[in-house]
């Protein structure tokens, strides 16, 4: 029998955009029954409560409109606990908090008997999103509840950015996993930020008669002190002239964050067409809140129906034309009880493939066990010099060495080497201009959602600090990590936005910190106690530390694991690079004589001696 969440092959090819100029087919059709009434619940969740969301999501491709309504379902759900005038506010904030824990529950047993939860689970573990990342966002809906007071704009952007942002960015994920990236260029992030602050002021103004019955008054003390009195009247519920003159400048405040012409460069076209549409409705919603006048304290504005279908139809028929246009990949069935978060090892294992092998038929030497490395870590290094070797521009370099990763992967495999640590971006090398910057961060973002190592037996980590780095590339790094924790042929950390003196540095700080808390006495810190600080307790000490490149020197990577590690300097820039060279350092690693401190051993010295 058919679990209710399986797909079939017809689902699938229902599923899949249509030929060019036929509507895409119902992607439910094949579905139980319950999730599909489950679905079609969030479907007239998100038409009632929020009509502009629900015209946005029909132009998605079908087969991602029903994520889109149990992500904006739930949104909604959480809104009403949280608002719902017949509970006082520790009730409300325990309603929120209770639904949040059973999603975690269901997400966890991967089916719910709520149907938006039920919905929300199906999509979460069907299009690999990680909800972890909403939990931000719902613990803010419930802190919502004690009524929320701005001093500032940052702390209004704050709030926008935890509680809006991670919401948007699992549509956008969506996008992604079905292969119509909306993925933002490293220095778009700002704009993007700011269009989504745009789109909550917007619905600010445009609730004004909703949240101020209920003493809501969401805009930041910084931008009511410059119209004297407005606060009053608002809270009155009084027309005034201030109020106007604050409406009229929050309205065009909106209105240019919501400019973000270059925000959309480089996404899909379809992905880009709704994100266009959303930016249009929003300024005839200003439109609306500013015509509105005394009324807008009485109920919510809504642009007329000519306007929107003068937006909406024009970009439904853009939106079908890019969809049609564009191969969509459906995620398979999903397996009954697996979730995302726990992935099942054993039926895991079964998909492993082994790493291709190398294009010459290049084979991994016979080491000793006793003498291979358990640990190597690498400083790719030479990417920039590459490029310049072959007139390129030096990004092109960065990407070249993609290629490299790859290789040094399969050849870690195949050697049964454990562990293996790249250096791929430093603190220092923020010091690069933002072109350079941008392709390495989108090299590594690339490498880790569609590389070939995705469906190997590696575990992969990320050792550096989240400061700057774009929040997209974060969320992706952690995802992996949660989705190969089980893995266990081969442990690749990379080192994004690392530096050693940082490491030492927040080490020593939380050590200090455990030193305040009483759960450390200062007077007994050993060299254990630090390593038990580091962020990585478990990454064993580096044995071969290799740089590329020609260089010979470290540069500020991993000075507390690699202090014994032997070291192997090579003249080749890492683009050109293969296993073959991991493989070369590794024999001649098994040669070396390591003695950690202690005297030479005897009788080696004097079997030497006496050959001599
Ligand atoms: C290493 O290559 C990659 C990173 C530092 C991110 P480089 O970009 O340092 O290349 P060179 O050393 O300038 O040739
Ligand atoms: C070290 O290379 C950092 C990485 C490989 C990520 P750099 O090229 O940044 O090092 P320096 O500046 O030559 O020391
Ligand atoms: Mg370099």
């Amino acid at each position: 029998m058919r679990t209710t969440t399986q797909l079939t092959t017809a689902d699938r090819k229902a599923a899949l955009p249509a030929p060019q100029g036929r509507p895409i087919a119902r992607s439910l059709s094949g579905e139980a029954p319950d999730l599909r009434a489950a679905y079609r619940l969030c479907q007239r969740t998100t038409r009632q409560h929020d009509p502009g969301i629900y015209a946005l999501i029909q132009l998605m491709p079908a087969v991602l409109r029903p994520g889109g309504w149990a992500l904006w379902a739930a949104v909604s759900v959480l809104d009403d606990l949280a608002d719902s005038r017949d509970a006082e506010p520790a009730e409300r904030e325990a309603r929120v908090e209770a639904w949040t824990r059973a999603l975690q529950d269901d997400l966890a047993a991967g089916t719910s008997t709520d149907p938006v939860r039920h919905a929300l689970v199906d999509t979460a573990l069907r299009w690999h999103l990680d909800p972890s990342s909403l939990q931000g966002a719902m613990t803010s809906t419930r802190e919502d509840v004690r009524g929320r007071r701005f001093a500032d704009w940052d702390q209004w952007r704050a709030w926008c950015t935890e509680a809006v942002v991670p919401w948007v960015d699992q549509l956008r994920h969506l996008f992604e996993q079905a292969g119509a990236p909306m993925t933002l260029r490293l220095d778009r992030h700002k704009d993007y930020e700011q269009f989504v602050d745009g789109a909550q002021l917007t619905d600010i103004l445009t609730d004004l008669s909703t949240d101020l019955p209920q003493g809501d008054l969401l805009l930041p003390h910084e931008a009511l002190v410059a119209f004297p009195g407005v606060e009053d009247d608002l809270r009155q519920g009084r027309w005034s002239r201030a109020v106007a003159e604050l409406i009229g400048e929050m309205t065009a405040l909106a209105r240019q964050w919501l400019s973000q012409p270059t925000m959309t460069r480089g996404m899909h076209p379809g992905a880009a067409i709704v994100f266009d549409t959303a930016a249009d409705l929003m300024r005839a919603q200003l439109d609306a809140v500013d015509t509105a006048g005394p009324a807008l304290l009485k109920r919510a504005p809504r642009p007329s129906l000519v306007v929107r279908t003068r937006i909406l139809a024009p970009a439904r028929l853009r939106a079908t034309m890019a969809w049609s246009l564009t191969s969509l990949t459906v995620p398979g069935p999903r397996r009954p009880g697996v979730t995302s978060s726990r992935p099942c090892p054993a039926t895991e294992e079964a998909a492993f493939r082994p790493p291709p092998p190398h294009r010459d038929g290049a084979r991994p030497p016979q080491i000793a066990a006793d003498q291979m490395p358990s640990h190597v870590a690498i400083i790719m290094d030479g990417n920039g010099r590459w490029a310049n070797q072959r007139g390129l521009p030096r990004p092109e370099g960065h990407r070249a060495g993609t290629a490299a990763v790859r290789e040094m992967v399969y050849g870690a495999l195949e050697t049964g080497l454990p562990h293996l640590t790249l250096y791929a971006f430093s603190t220092e090398n923020w010091k690069r201009d933002t072109e350079e910057i941008t392709t390495i961060l989108e090299a590594i973002q690339h490498g880790l959602d569609e590389g070939p190592i995705r469906d190997l037996d590696v575990r992969q980590r990320w050792l550096g600090h989240p400061d700057k780095l774009p929040e997209e590339l974060v969320q992706t790094m952690r995802r992996e990590e949660r989705r190969t924790r089980n893995r266990t042929a081969l442990t690749l950390t990379v080192c994004i936005n690392y530096g050693g003196r940082d490491e030492i540095t927040r080490t020593a700080a939380a050590l200090a910190q455990a030193a305040r808390a009483g759960e450390i006495d200062p007077r007994f810190i050993g060299e254990d106690d630090f390593a038990r600080h580091l962020p990585h307790p478990d990454m064993p000490d580096v044995d071969l530390l290799w740089r590329t490149g020609g260089e010979h020197r470290t540069s500020n990577f991993l000075p507390w694991h690699a202090t014994y590690a032997e070291l192997h300097f090579t003249p080749h820039y890492w683009p050109d690079v293969d296993r073959r060279d991991l493989w070369q350092a590794i024999t001649e690693y098994s040669r070396r004589q390591r003695r950690h401190g202690a005297a030479p051993l005897t009788t080696t010295r004097s079997t030497v001696q006496a050959s001599r």
